[in-house]
């Protein structure tokens, strides 16, 4: 691929764009895959803690201290019962390169959200212990399918000036399922039957459907369709999205564009995984790496011990009313993506994700110092760490949250594409699941448990330092370029140097028609100042 997929043009819909709003509009409503993914990672704690599915599947347990509904599941499963989804979801996101790339991107949701019913619907009608866990593998097969799916579907249909809003609407809906499955879970935790735990389980079948019945209404990714050879198809999609006609010259110079791209990457052959970590001239395997790394670094920020385990954590610094907190969180965290979601597209990827894992970093030093230092009676030192805990979640809901699958759609080449947002997507998973399985050891007191308790935000401050460090070195600024002009970026700086870069490539207008056929047409400093404007 001599001289690289760099073919740029305006981005899908990058002068129509902004007037016409239909199809933005679609490819947000694609962001409503988010809430089941929310909704089901965060379902899970209330519905095993419910007296009604304990007493089906548990066993009557005399230590009422801490087994309070008088039923009880063994740890082993418990642990199954969690952990199985993050197999379910691991897998799926896994499995969703080769279905993006066969069925399609959108073709791809509808087995997922088929998947997952099925799996929702064992688990809401089943009385058998093996049924439900079956049901659980299904529902997290689908979910992890989605996160592959859903990112990439989106940047390949957002005009490039507000894909990262776009994106970022997924991780607000993920956020917003959290919460839902918090009040729901709630709301019924206290029926005596069945519908203590089927409804909350049985909702998640609404949640598919509108995401099936909506996602009929939209095209298929027209990268994948040029990909499959079906250019007319393209062209309609193409045309439905940025509300231009198929034949308007706009839509045609796009679609060249992504043929150009595509055909100097086939020219390379099939790619397979083992490409994803070639030490290629546009950086594969950097690329691949970073997006494994960021989903990973997202999960060591420690977020989800809030969401997984704050009950517990919240009641044992002493805090009263622990679920209000619990709820309180959820809050912060659907409120503070949204400035999240106009940010991206204010300040830029990079700026954010540092400042960021900035701010997380002292508040969780600040949680670990003030822990450790005042008594569980404190009440004024209880509201300095759940205005910590607040604050610090404000941080991630409106920088790690959303950029780490901003990022992981948009940084790829279309040959590769599928299989490494693949591998990101199941890293996110598998730190998910190791980070969930082993917090309670870290944490918990007694016989083989490390007893960190509070002091565990000791370890969530240095890893976002961590964050900070890699987010400076390893992911560059590319607001408002192309997926294919990412690759320039890619090509032609360094993450640290990427900022004027992508200044430049914006203020020249780069298409690879012009580098590789306009040979005049080449980068030049000295149009820096229009540059500075962008
Ligand atoms: C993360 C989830 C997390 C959620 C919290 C997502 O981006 O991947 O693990 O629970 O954000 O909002």
């Amino acid at each position: 691929m001599a001289g690289g997929p760099i073919a740029s043009g305006p981005g899908l819909g990058a002068n129509a764009g902004k007037n016409k709003f239909s199809g933005i509009l679609m490819v947000s409503f694609a962001a409503f895959a988010g809430i089941l993914f929310g909704y089901d990672t965060g379902t899970i704690a209330g519905i095993t803690a419910m007296k009604d599915w304990l007493r089906l599947f548990g066993e009557p347990s005399t230590d009422l201290v801490n087994h309070p509904t008088g039923y009880a599941i063994t740890s082993s499963q418990q642990s199954l019962v969690t952990s199985i989804l993050s197999a379910g979801t691991f897998f799926g996101a896994l499995a969703g390169a080769s279905i993006a790339d066969r069925v399609g991107r959108r073709g791809g949701v509808f087995i997922a959200t088929a998947v997952f019913s099925a799996g929702v619907a064992l688990q809401t009608g089943c009385h058998q212990w093996a049924a439900f866990v079956v049901g659980r593998v299904l529902a997290g097969l689908g979910v992890g399918l989605i996160s592959t799916l859903i990112p990439m579907y989106q940047s390949e249909c957002a005009p490039k000036w507000i894909r990262g809003a776009v994106v970022s609407g997924y991780q607000w809906a993920i956020t917003i399922g959290l919460l839902l499955a918090s009040v729901i879970n709630n709301a019924t935790k206290d029926r005596d039957d069945h519908s203590a735990w089927r409804i909350p389980t049985g909702i998640q079948l609404i949640w598919a459907f509108i995401l099936t019945v909506g996602m009929l209404w939209l095209p298929e990714s027209p990268r994948f369709l040029i990909k499959q050879g079906r250019d007319a198809d393209a062209a309609k999609a193409l045309s439905r999205l940025t509300a231009l006609d198929p034949s308007d010259p706009e839509v045609e110079v796009e679609l060249n564009d992504i043929r150009a791209n595509l055909r100097e990457e086939q020219e390379l052959g099939e790619s397979s995984y083992a490409d994803c970590f070639k030490a290629s001239h546009n950086k594969i395997a950097l690329r691949t790496l970073s997006g494994i790394f960021i989903q990973a670094w997202q999960q060591l920020t420690g977020i989800n011990f809030i969401f997984y385990y704050g009950t517990s954590f919240f009641t044992h610094a002493g805090i009263k009313n622990p679920f209000l907190t619990q709820v309180a969180t959820g809050v912060v965290n659907v409120f503070m993506t949204i400035p999240g979601m106009w940010g991206i597209e204010r300040f830029g990827r990079r700026p954010l994700l540092i400042w960021g894992a900035v701010v997380m970093c002292i508040c969780e030093y600040l949680v670990a110092i003030i822990g450790v230092t005042i008594s569980v009676q404190n009440s004024s030192g209880q509201k300095a760490l759940v205005a910590l805990v607040c604050i610090y979640i404000a941080a991630f809901a409106c920088t790690w949250g959303p950029i780490a699958w901003v990022v992981i759609g948009e940084i790829y080449p279309l040959n590769v594409r599928a299989k490494a947002m693949s591998l990101a997507a199941a890293s996110n998973w598998l730190w998910n699941f190791g980070i969930g399985y082993a917090t309670p050891y870290l944490v918990n007191t007694g016989p083989g448990n490390a007893g960190l308790e509070v002091k565990v935000f000791f370890i969530w401050g240095s890893t976002c330092a961590c964050c900070v460090i890699f987010s400076y070195f390893c992911i560059p600024e590319t607001k408002g370029l192309s997926l294919e002009q990412i690759d320039l970026l890619y090509q032609n700086s360094t993450p640290i140097t990427s900022t004027r870069y992508r200044r430049e490539l914006i203020a020249n207008d780069v298409h690879t028609s012009d580098v590789h056929g306009a040979p005049g047409k080449s980068l030049h400093v000295d149009e820096k100042d229009e540059a500075d404007k962008v």
